[in-house]
């Protein structure tokens, strides 16, 4: 078992670009949380033993006291025995938190917390509509390294008013707290945002595709000087640093997702989600049934998941692997698939280790999709 991961869908503020599934609407927390451990209770079954890791995401968690946290984690307790090295992470927003609260949560075991810091630029922090401003960043960032030595940075690059100088400066900032890690992510446009709308508009310009490239290409060879493993797409670790929790995830390893919206995986083929609407979710959970719908993958669908992950992750597709798991039929596809992306060194192969070569790295997921089986 992989790990537990806790959707906690409340925010202060609705950030501009997000489309997780949260509420501005703050009054049913306490409610929320009888409901999470109700849904811990009713899936009991599901919580295989050593557990590795137990995920506080959102939305918001650092809305949630440190009392509250600890009360999820004595419940998952109470259902599950651990492993030997458990991994316990809040995503934290910088407007959440004091020294005293992070303190709070230290005492409950957490041992992991992910910042949302985003830029060190007030002018970004407002477009994007964060409810923070760089000094809160900042003050957020002192707490923790002084109380934790195990945490992690979100900051989002390609932001429209930003070029490849504001981006050097915001990394460069980070760099002087020495973070453990760093999650960094390329702002996307989604369905039925603010941002959305206003790039509809044209009240908001895009920045150009080239420029967010020139910033990813960058930024990865200054981590890369800085010592840091670029083990995912968009996550770097030092040394002996790498989050367990997304680690497992792109392992495909099984995890259980508590809370509404909130997604699980068998390790297996079996994928299930739980409806994104906080009341019906509550409510559901009250009458003793699970608001979830599952599907099976298809053994294609495995497979093209697998090259997703594999050519953004630096362990890679493994052809042996795939030999194993799918069968020759998929690996003489791979190989004759892959001739063109060879030939014009965009994926080299290390061993029987399919990997993309640096230059094309920003390039991955369209690389991965035109490798995709179509069916079984
Ligand atoms: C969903 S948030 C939850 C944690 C916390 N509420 C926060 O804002 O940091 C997790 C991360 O996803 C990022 N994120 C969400 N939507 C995004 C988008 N459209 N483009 C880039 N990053 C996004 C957020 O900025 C944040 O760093
Ligand atoms: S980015 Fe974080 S704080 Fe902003 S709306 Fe999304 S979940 Fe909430």
């Amino acid at each position: 078992m992989a790990g537990i991961y806790f959707h906690f869908p409340f925010c202060r503020q609705a950030c501009h670009y997000c489309n997780f599934h949260f509420s501005t609407q703050l009054k049913f927390q306490e409610e929320m949380l009888y409901a999470f451990e109700r849904e811990i209770q009713l899936r009991s079954e599901e919580l295989p033993s050593n557990l590795e890791s137990i995920y506080f995401g959102g939305g918001s968690p650092s809305l949630l006291p440190p009392k509250s946290i600890e009360r999820l984690i004595n419940g998952v307790y109470s259902s599950v025995k651990l492993g030997e090295k458990i991994e316990i992470t809040v995503e934290v927003n910088p407007d959440d938190v004091s020294y005293e609260y992070l303190k709070g949560l230290k005492s409950v075991g957490v041992n992991r917390l992910s910042i949302g810091i985003q830029s060190f630029f007030d002018t970004e922090l407002e477009l994007m509509n964060r409810i923070h401003n760089v000094d809160q960043g900042i003050d957020s960032i002192e707490w923790t390294a002084q109380l934790f030595n195990n945490f992690s940075v979100d900051l989002i690059y390609g932001i429209p008013s930003s070029d490849l100088s504001t981006w050097k400066t915001n990394l460069n900032r980070v760099l002087t707290y020495t973070p453990p890690h760093l999650s960094t992510y390329a702002l996307t446009v989604e369905a039925k945002t603010v941002l959305a709308h206003q790039v509809k508009n044209n009240e908001v310009e895009l920045l150009d595709e080239q420029l967010v490239k020139s910033q990813y290409d960058w930024m990865v060879k200054r981590l890369e000087e800085a010592n840091y493993e670029n083990y995912e797409f968009s996550n770097f670790s030092k040394p002996g640093f790498n989050s367990i929790n997304n680690s497992n995830y792109w392992k495909g390893k099984a995890y259980v997702g508590i809370g509404p919206a909130a997604h699980s995986f068998d390790g297996k083929r079996k994928r299930s989600w739980n409806l994104s609407n906080n009341i019906q979710y509550m409510e559901s959970i009250k009458e003793g049934v699970l608001p979830s719908h599952y599907e099976n993958l298809k053994l294609h669908e495995v497979f093209n998941e697998y090259l997703m992950t594999g050519l953004r992750t630096s362990w890679g597709v493994s052809l042996e692997k795939i030999n194993q798991s799918f069968g020759r039929h998929y690996s003489q596809y791979l190989e004759k698939q892959v001739e063109n992306h060879l030939a014009e060194q965009r994926l080299y192969w290390d061993g029987d280790t399919l990997r993309v070569s640096k230059s094309a790295k920003f390039l991955s997921d369209g690389i991965a999709s035109d490798l995709f089986m179509l069916k079984d």
